[in-house]
């Protein structure tokens, strides 16, 4: 029966669909208007481009069935009710046999790689180079997860049995709304869990669009009615009903630290897994490349506008790179020269804001704290607040607002200090702990650090963002992290979802 089961998900049946990639010159400068009406007509490729380019400018990816729209908590009530009934089915298969569903989900999520771009492109503000890993990425975890799920065997954690834990609720964030969505439904499906996913309000194409690549793979198993529902939800009471439901065993938040807070605040007891915000420094010390700390600096602050819970939003400079000419100016122009436009330009290097600048990230782009400058001061680009030029404020004292706040945009912060300690120092003050990072080239500098910064994840010499599936496991430390905490991408992240309980004793 399992072999029947694997062959039918495997799709040894199944129509091929055509994969539709990325043209490799993408990132060139948008061409004119019917340009492509020149290119050969009888390159399969090219004809591939055409199609994909013209959905990117088009947006004319529908958003596909199947998604339940819920605005009562009766109508709430009843989408739980469907997962409960669904989970005996789900539960019951194998570890292999919910593996072959996930590595179907990655062909599947492969296959829909045009559709997810332009839909990144247009409901999260990404660019396309932005947008076309993030779907590597999504598709990684399924894999990743898929041979993880196989190791779900009684006695892979010694004398514990393992169980599905029961209906989950992910709440993913705006941020990431393919890759994010997708590891966290595939986990906890490969962990025999179903699942109801409420996009975030920003994104719900982009979840509906992925959900819908995953329910193809789920039905090619034949059994899984149900394992997965993607849940158009209005935030407020409805909301709550959704993550507070008693029949919901477990929540698995991707979003804000306020976000956790009031999840916690609505049930005390809620079982939730959370990664949350992040404030996040990089290092650079005198023996640094300079070169390269200033292209991975930029990279991490200002990558999708600076809307990333691992971005960099701190510079502390030590020692003699604070009082570098050369580094400030490298770190001026390489800012002033990102090309700041809307994601559908393919010539745009920093694409919007999701939403027009407000609260904490207005106050950073428009003032100035005591003793603050601007080594590069932002610009309003549009009348609605979403497009803004890149800002870097030096002179950030710590202990400052600046310095405790994240701000989720595209707005950097320079420290400086004297020495290395200090700079752990101000790096580890921050009570959020997720990324971190020091450009040097000495070793016993990079030692000194790795052992005493306080992150979830540490990078050197490297851009502190783009975590990748398997090598860099990405999670959080201190108050950036709720639950045991295994991280996304890494080993024990499926494992995490399910139920450990001791062997039973059989006479
Ligand atoms: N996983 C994302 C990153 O590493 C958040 O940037």
């Amino acid at each position: 029966q399992e072999d029947a089961f694997l062959a039918s998900v495997a799709g040894a049946d199944r129509v091929p669909t055509g994969r539709r990639r990325l043209p490799r010159d993408v990132a060139a400068p948008a061409p004119e208007p019917g340009a492509f009406r020149n290119a050969a007509d009888t390159d399969p490729a090219v004809a591939e481009s055409r199609d994909w380019a013209a959905r990117l400018v088009a947006a004319d990816v529908e958003p596909p069935a199947g998604a339940v729209e819920v605005g009562t908590e009766d109508e709430v009530d009843a989408v739980v009710a469907r997962a409960v009934a669904a989970a005996p089915a789900w539960s019951v298969r194998t570890p292999a046999e919910r593996a072959a569903v996930l590595r179907r989900a990655a062909d599947e999520l492969e296959a829909a790689r045009g559709d997810l771009v332009a839909t990144m492109v247009h409901e999260a503000g990404k660019t396309v180079a932005e947008a076309d890993p993030e779907v590597s990425e999504a598709v990684d975890f399924a894999r990743y997860y898929a041979d993880r799920a196989e190791e779900l065997a009684d006695g892979h954690v010694p004398g514990a049995v393992f169980r599905p834990r029961g209906v989950t609720v992910v709440t993913p964030p705006w941020n990431f709304p393919v890759a994010i969505p997708v590891g966290s439904v595939l986990a906890a499906l490969a962990a025999g869990s179903p699942v109801l996913i409420k996009p975030a309000p920003q994104t719900p194409r982009c979840v509906r669009v992925a959900g819908a690549a995953i329910q193809r793979a789920l039905d090619a198993s034949g059994v899984a009615e149900d394992a997965l529902q993607v849940v158009l939800s209005p935030e407020g009471e409805v909301g709550r009903r959704l993550v507070t439901h008693p029949d919901v065993a477990r929540v698995v938040l991707t979003g804000s630290l306020e976000t956790a807070q009031l999840f916690a605040g609505w049930r005390p007891d809620l079982d939730v897994l959370a990664e949350t915000s992040g404030k996040n420094a990089l290092v650079i010390t005198p023996s640094a490349d300079v070169d390269l700390a200033v292209a991975d600096l930029v990279r991490s602050a200002f990558g999708h506008a600076g809307q990333k819970c691992s971005a960099a939003s701190l510079a502390i400079l030590v020692g003699s790179a604070g009082t570098s000419d050369r580094l400030r100016r490298q770190l001026a122009d390489a800012v002033a020269s990102l090309r700041v436009g809307w994601s559908d330009d393919l010539g745009t290097t920093m694409g919007p804001l999701v939403e027009p600048a407000s609260g904490k990230l207005l106050r950073a782009l428009t003032t100035l704290d005591e003793g603050e400058g601007w080594l590069v001061q932002p610009r309003q680009l549009d009348e609605e607040g979403r497009l803004w030029t890149p800002g870097v404020k030096h002179g950030v004292r710590p202990g400052s607002w600046f310095h405790l706040t994240e701000c989720f945009g595209p707005v950097l912060g320079v420290i400086r200090v004297d020495t290395l300690d200090e700079a752990i120092a101000v790096q580890n003050a921050v009570a959020l702990g997720l990324t971190g990072g020091l450009h040097s080239l000495d070793e016993a500098e990079i030692a000194h650090w790795l052992d005493r910064v306080e992150v979830g994840n540490a990078y050197v010499n490297r851009h502190i963002t783009g975590a990748i599936v398997q090598r860099q496991p990405f999670g959080g430390w201190k108050a950036s992290v709720v639950g045991p905490g295994a991280k996304a991408g890494g080993p024990s992240y499926v494992a995490q979802l399910g139920a450990w309980s001791d062997a039973p004793e059989v006479a």
